[in-house]
C-alpha cells in the first residue's frame, strides 16, 4: 500500500521538494501551505494541500479534523523562519521579529503535534526540523542569535514530545544541511533534491534506539 505523507510547511523549499519526492515515490501526500499559491504548487504535486498557518491556533486546530480518519507514516514539520538576518549577540531583536521566529519555530511544533497525534499510524516517524544552529554544544559563534534561540527551543520541544510519543511513534529532530532556498541563500552547500533526499532516508531508517535524538541530512547524530 502506498505510503501516507503529512508535511507542514511544504508551500516551498525544502518542505516542498520532500513533497515532490515522497509523490514521485508514489505516496499519498497531504502538504500545507499559507496561500493560494502555495496550494497550487502542492496541487500540482498531486498532494492534498491545507491551508494552516502555524502561528494561529485557530487554523492549526482545523488540521485535526481536516486530516480526521487518515493515518499518517511520515510526518514532517517544517515550518520555519530565520527572522533578521545579521541579528547577533549584543543586538537586541524588535518584539515583532521576536515573535515572529518564536511563534513559528517553537509555538508552532508546540501547536502543530497534538493536532496531528490522533492521525499518526503505529510506529509513525515524526521528524521535526530544527536547525545545527540550534545546537548549544556545537556553536562556535553567536551570529543569528534570534533564530539559534528559536530552534534551540525547538529542539527542547522534541525531546518532550519524545516522552509523550515513546512507544506510540519514533520522532527525532533534524538538521537539513545548509541549503539552497530562500532562507539558505544561493551560496549554500546541498541542493534542495541533495536535502530532502537525505532527510527522508534518515526518517525512514529511525529505529526505537533514534527516537529522541538529533540527526542531519546524512544521518550524523549531532549533540544538543
Ligand atoms: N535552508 C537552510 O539552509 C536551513 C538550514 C537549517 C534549518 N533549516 C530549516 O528548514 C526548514 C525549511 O527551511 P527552508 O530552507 O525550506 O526555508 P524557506 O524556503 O524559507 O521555506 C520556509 C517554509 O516554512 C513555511 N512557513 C513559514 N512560516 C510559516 C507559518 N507561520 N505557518 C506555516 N508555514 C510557515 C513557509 O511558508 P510560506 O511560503 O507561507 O512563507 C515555507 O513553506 C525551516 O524550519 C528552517 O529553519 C533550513
Amino acid at each position: 500500500m502506498a505510503e501516507s505523507v503529512l508535511v507542514v510547511g511544504a508551500s516551498r523549499g525544502i518542505g516542498l521538494e520532500l513533497v515532490r519526492q515522497y509523490r514521485a515515490d508514489g505516496a499519498t501526500v497531504v502538504g500545507t501551505a499559507r496561500d493560494d499559491a502555495g496550494l497550487a504548487r502542492l496541487q500540482a504535486l498531486g498532494a492534498h494541500a491545507l491551508r494552516i498557518d502555524v502561528t494561529e491556533l485557530t487554523s492549526v486546530a482545523g488540521l485535526a479534523w481536516q486530516i480526521d480518519g487518515q493515518a499518517f507514516e511520515r510526518v514532517w514539520v517544517n515550518a520555519g523562519v530565520y527572522g533578521p538576518s545579521g541579528l547577533n549577540a549584543l543586538q537586541a531583536p524588535g518584539r515583532e521579529d521576536f515573535d515572529q521566529v518564536m511563534r513559528t519555530n517553537v509555538l508552532g511544533p508546540m501547536q502543530v503535534v497534538p493536532q496531528l497525534v490522533d492521525a499518526l499510524a503505529p510506529q509513525a516517524r515524526l521528524g521535526l526540523v530544527t536547525s545545527r544552529m540550534g545546537s548549544i554544544g556545537l556553536r562556535t559563534n553567536g551570529n543569528g542569535w534570534l533564530y539559534r534561540a528559536s530552534k534551540a527551543a525547538a529542539n527542547s520541544v522534541l525531546r518532550d514530545l519524545a516522552f509523550a510519543l515513546e512507544g506510540r511513534a519514533v520522532c527525532a529532530a533534524f538538521h537539513p544541511g545548509w541549503v539552497r532556498t530562500d532562507m539558505g541563500g544561493a551560496g549554500a552547500d546541498l541542493s534542495v533534491e541533495q536535502s530532502a533526499a537525505g532527510l527522508r532516508a534518515v526518517l525512514a531508517g529511525l529505529t526505537p534506539a533514534d527516537h529522541g535524538h538529533f540527526f542531519d541530512q546524512d544521518g550524523q547524530a549531532l549533540a544538543w
